[in-house]
């Protein structure tokens, strides 16, 4: 390829050599399927064996504490719609571990009658691997193609990450850390089964490993490895979102409410997510979806007064109030609500909001950043603004008159364009904008000294706006049935004739 340097060539080549690498792997994972188990075994030096025997014995007692967690989340049995109930919670901790496997072995295996409907390891046969998604302490995100040609998303265990690191230097066992970490992955499938909501990524299936092998899940063996099957999304990139138009930030911001909104009754009770980053989400069609769920908690605080009930964030703290159950009152939702602001809004949201709005986008950075509302009223007062902005009441004192500076020609396009950029623009040429309506883009068109004209394009955005385009001038109109264009009464002789 021309002008492609030796440095590129180097990172397309390493980036080939580790997708083989992935690829093969997951062929073998596909493989197993099916295929019995090889049971766990492992040469040593005589006198080692003692001390690889307790490395194995705290191993395995770390994969009990892993699954003891997941327990609880599972589902309950058909017609319990509100999830298990206080006393099944406290009941799950406190029964002899050996009965829950077998709850377990139905996640593991993928028995469950209620997912018969989801993605299995024989639709990962013959797929493409595209490229690395992305990747975090525990998991890899492969860009895959199924045999159908469908496009999804892989989640494994990430062989190079922290969490695998960690835990081969303490227990030396490459099988067994990786059945360790993949109950991080199945902790995820589980909440993603449990939590489903247009802004929580879309789980397809899952493939695990081990199918066939031996019963009760005692660990070792095959039985660690787990492919997640999600939607595909594009990771979020917030230095990109920065540059994007308000309309677009604010989307982001306020599908981060309906999720919280979501989380703080979600089946499970009240959730917080204890690692709160962007990181953590993906877009979908420009809808901002959450992927990491393994770090999501249903847990409750106990307290015997307000001062037990302190959230700590780096240049704040908050005291919530101890509730008379003995519990620390709205925890979850509001740890939620105060990272939302420290991560999401306090760089998405002020930052060019359109001028009739600011007043309500000002009210909602104070209470979220002081915590005075809770997410019931943060999710009212941004589905206000999204309906404020959408029906362009907040333009009402916007002068009527505006419009009557501009000659319209209906069904017409332009070509021969002179473009001008603006920022943001929805388009890197020229200068592309969102409008309610004629009079919001020609009272635009008058504050930009280049623009002459405008045309709305019948293209819109999420919200319903209309995309418009201006420009300094143009040299022919042309039909198009779906746009209009706009001239300025004063400069429209001296545009050339039709
Ligand atoms: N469905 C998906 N589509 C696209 N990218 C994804 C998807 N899921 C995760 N990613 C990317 O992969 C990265 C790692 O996934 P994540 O679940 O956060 O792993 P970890 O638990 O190791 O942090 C994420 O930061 C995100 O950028
Ligand atoms: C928050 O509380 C911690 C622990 O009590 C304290 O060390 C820290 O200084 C406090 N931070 C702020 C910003 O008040
Ligand atoms: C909220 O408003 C009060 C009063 O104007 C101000 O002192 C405080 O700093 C604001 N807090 C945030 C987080 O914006
Ligand atoms: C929040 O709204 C939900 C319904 O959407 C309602 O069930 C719940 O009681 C409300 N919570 C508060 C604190 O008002
Ligand atoms: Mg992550």
């Amino acid at each position: 390829m021309p002008g492609m340097g030796n440095s590129l060539r180097a990172a397309a080549l390493l980036a080939f050599v580790v997708l083989s690498i992935l690829v093969s792997l997951l062929i073998s994972s596909v493989q197993q399927f099916g295929a019995t188990g090889s049971h766990f075994s492992k040469a040593t030096l005589p006198g080692d064996e003692e001390k690889l025997a307790s490395l194995r014995g705290a191993l395995i007692y770390q994969l009990n504490e892993r699954r003891k967690e997941i327990i609880p989340l599972l589902l309950p049995e058909d017609g319990d719609e509100n999830g298990l109930s206080e006393e099944a919670r406290h009941s799950s901790q406190a029964q002899d571990p050996i009965l829950d496997y077998n709850l377990w072995n139905e996640i593991t295996l993928g028995s469950r009658k209620a997912h018969l409907d989801e993605m299995g390891c024989d639709s990962l046969v013959g797929m493409q691997a595209v490229e690395i998604l992305g990747s975090g302490y525990t998991k890899l995100v492969v860009k895959v193609n199924l045999a159908g040609g469908q496009p999804v998303a892989l989640k494994l265990v990430n062989e190079q990450g922290i969490d695998m690191g960690k835990c081969l230097e303490d227990f030396k066992d490459p099988q067994g850390c990786r059945e360790l970490v993949s109950s991080k992955l199945q902790k995820e499938i589980v909440l993603l089964q449990r939590l489903k909501h247009p802004n929580v990524i879309k789980l397809k299936g899952h493939c695990a490993g081990g199918q066939g092998g031996r019963e009760g899940g005692g660990g070792g063996g095959e039985g660690g490895r787990v492919t997640v099957i999600l939607e595909q999304g594009n990771p979020l990139q917030m230095i990109q979102l920065l540059q994007s138009p308000w309309e677009d930030r604010f989307r982001v911001c306020l599908d981060l409410v309906r999720l919280l909104h979501f989380l703080s009754q979600s089946p499970l009770g009240s959730v917080a997510l204890l690692d709160f980053q962007p990181r953590q989400f993906v877009t979908v069609s420009g809808e901002l979806k959450l992927t990491d769920l393994d770090d999501a908690s249903a847990e409750e605080t106990a307290c015997q007064s307000d001062t037990d009930c302190t959230l700590e964030f780096p240049h704040r703290n908050f005291t919530l109030p101890c509730s008379a159950r003995g519990v620390c009152e709205g925890l979850n939702e509001k740890r939620n609500i105060y990272n939302a602001y420290r991560y999401f809004f306090t760089y998405l949201l002020p930052h060019q909001a359109p001028p009739g709005l600011t007043h309500l986008v000002d009210h909602i950075m104070n209470s979220t950043g002081e915590l005075k509302a809770d997410i019931n009223q943060t999710l009212e007062a941004f589905e206000r603004i999204l309906l404020l902005y959408q029906s362009g009441l907040h333009l009402d004192n916007l002068p009527p008159s505006v419009v009557k500076d501009y000659t319209v020609m209906r069904g017409m396009g332009t070509s021969g364009n002179v473009e001008y950029r603006c920022w943001p623009s929805y388009s890197q040429q020229g200068c592309v904008l969102s409008v309610h309506c004629a009079k919001e883009a020609a009272y635009i068109c008058n504050s930009h000294s280049q623009c002459n004209s405008f045309t709305l394009t019948g293209q819109k955005t999420w919200t319903g706006r209309l995309l418009a385009s201006f420009r300094s001038s143009f040299s022919h109109l042309v039909p198009d049935g779906t746009s209009e264009v706009y001239v300025k009464k004063t400069k429209a002789l001296e545009t050339p004739p039709v």
